[in-house]
């Protein structure tokens, strides 16, 4: 059996449908454009109170990083300075107020890596990083990204026409974080629904860490297995079951439905500039531009949020301590301080680093292997499907949902 007849479309187009129930937490109701609005903002302050939704005049119910905290004041910042200076300083702009203990606390993203801060962040990360260098990404793409983009464009080939967003864009991060994780294709899906139910996904893993103390593979969840730390005290340790499950939680949540959206958003620019497209089919080199200037564009999570742990003048406005800070990347990215023409996507700009990866120490651990994954994805399009251009008669896409935002249906032809 294929990877394409194992994966069950149905199922997902129902995880992965933005306007559906799964996505509607986190904005997924937002129809509209926000950019307009915050240009407004930028121009009148570099932060404002409130948070990005309030301030974008979106109601609907719209939670995520630093969100919703009822009981802190909120403020967020729109220039690129603002969000570069907030990045920089992480003893003021901390990733979480809340202790962090990822070998007893609870089984939760906000108990991971992603909530730490100074030297224990540094160690827990170090523990993974080897693994997501630039270097590696050659690994990944012959593991695992190669196989299925290529099975998934099989599956459609011989139709001359496909819905691109969910049948190929949400497939390939899924299957290629989960694979990385030793979980068989039959069980990603799983993954995915279970995402918000953690004790489901230590069930799914459970067998596999067993399986690899056994015996260790070429894969992510034995380098974690494997993986030794040494604690405050000198004392090497390698990773409890608990350790492991935590970083499993936080990778195949970062990792999946971030480039999923990432690399339709790409895609659908490239569609909707056919001139653009035909360049990049013609000198493959330009697809590595095409992909930062998406990430620039519209980054899929335009909001990340700190937590400020002193009273600070920031920017022209007071945050007290306890107040949570969230940097909307998203404007920062349009900053005309730093970019001109900003809401032209120009793939010929000369590249000047963004924040749709975040910035500073908790900068995308995994963002090699999503340009990589994209890379490949869009590249073996090209390669494989002759005169692909959005399908006429269909809807076009837009760009919906707030905080992770995204295309709708990406429809093509071909052939
Ligand atoms: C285009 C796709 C992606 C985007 C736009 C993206 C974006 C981000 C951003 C903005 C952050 C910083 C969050 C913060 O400042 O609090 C982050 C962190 C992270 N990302 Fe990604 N990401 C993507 C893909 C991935 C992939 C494929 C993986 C793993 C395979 C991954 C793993 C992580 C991890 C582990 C962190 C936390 C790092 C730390 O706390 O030190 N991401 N990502």
């Amino acid at each position: 059996m294929t990877t394409t007849e194992q994966l069950d479309r149905d199922r997902v187009r129902e995880l992965f449908d933005l306007r559906g129930s799964y996505l509607a937490e986190v904005g997924g109701g937002y129809e509209g454009d926000p950019y307009p609005v915050w240009h407004r903002l930028r121009e009148q302050a570099a932060v404002h109170p409130g948070t990005v939704h309030e301030l974008t005049g979106y109601d609907g119910p719209a939670n995520f990083q630093g969100l919703p905290h009822l009981d802190r004041p909120h403020f967020s910042a729109f220039t690129y300075a603002a969000c570069d200076a907030a990045y920089r300083d992480a003893e003021v702009f901390a990733a979480s107020l809340t202790p962090v203990d990822p070998g007893n606390g609870s089984l939760a993203v906000s108990n991971s890596m992603i909530a730490m801060g100074g030297r224990r962040h540094r160690r827990y990360r170090a523990l993974v990083q080897p693994s997501f260098v630039p270097g590696k990404a050659g690994w990944w793409i012959r593991n695992w990204i190669e196989r299925t983009v290529d099975l998934l464009i099989d599956g459609f080939a011989d139709a001359r026409r496909a819905e691109l967003n969910v049948d190929f864009c949400a497939a390939i991060p899924v299957l290629t974080i989960t694979g990385s994780f030793g979980v068989p294709v039959e069980k990603a899906l799983d993954i995915r629904a279970a995402l918000r139910n953690p004790a489901a996904i230590v069930e799914i893993l459970r067998p596999i860490v067993a399986a690899r103390r056994e015996s260790p593979q070429d894969d992510l969840i034995s380098v974690l297995v494997e993986a030794e730390m040494t604690d405050e005290d000198g004392v090497a340790h390698r990773l409890t079951d608990a350790e492991i499950y935590s970083f499993a939680l936080l990778l195949l949540t970062a990792g999946s439905g971030t480039t999923w959206k990432q690399m339709g958003i790409t895609l659908t620019a490239l569609l909707q500039r056919p001139e653009v497209l035909a360049a990049v089919r013609a000198e493959r080199a330009l697809l590595r531009p095409a992909i930062e200037e998406a990430l620039r564009w519209v980054p899929t999570d335009p909001m990340f949020s700190r937590y400020v742990t002193r009273d600070v003048d920031f920017h022209g406005v007071r945050l007290p301590e306890g107040s949570v800070l969230h940097l909307c990347v998203g404007a920062a990215n349009r900053d005309p301080a730093r970019w001109e023409r900003p809401d032209e996507f120009d793939i010929s700009r000369r590249l000047r680093p963004s924040f749709a990866f975040g910035g500073g120490a908790h900068v995308c651990l995994g963002m090699h292997v999503a340009r990589a994954e994209m890379r490949i994805g869009i590249g073996a399009l090209l390669d494989r499907l002759p005169n692909l251009r959005l399908d006429p008669d269909a809807e076009p896409p837009r760009f919906i949902g707030l905080y992770e935002r995204g295309a709708t249906e990406i429809p093509v032809v071909f052939g």
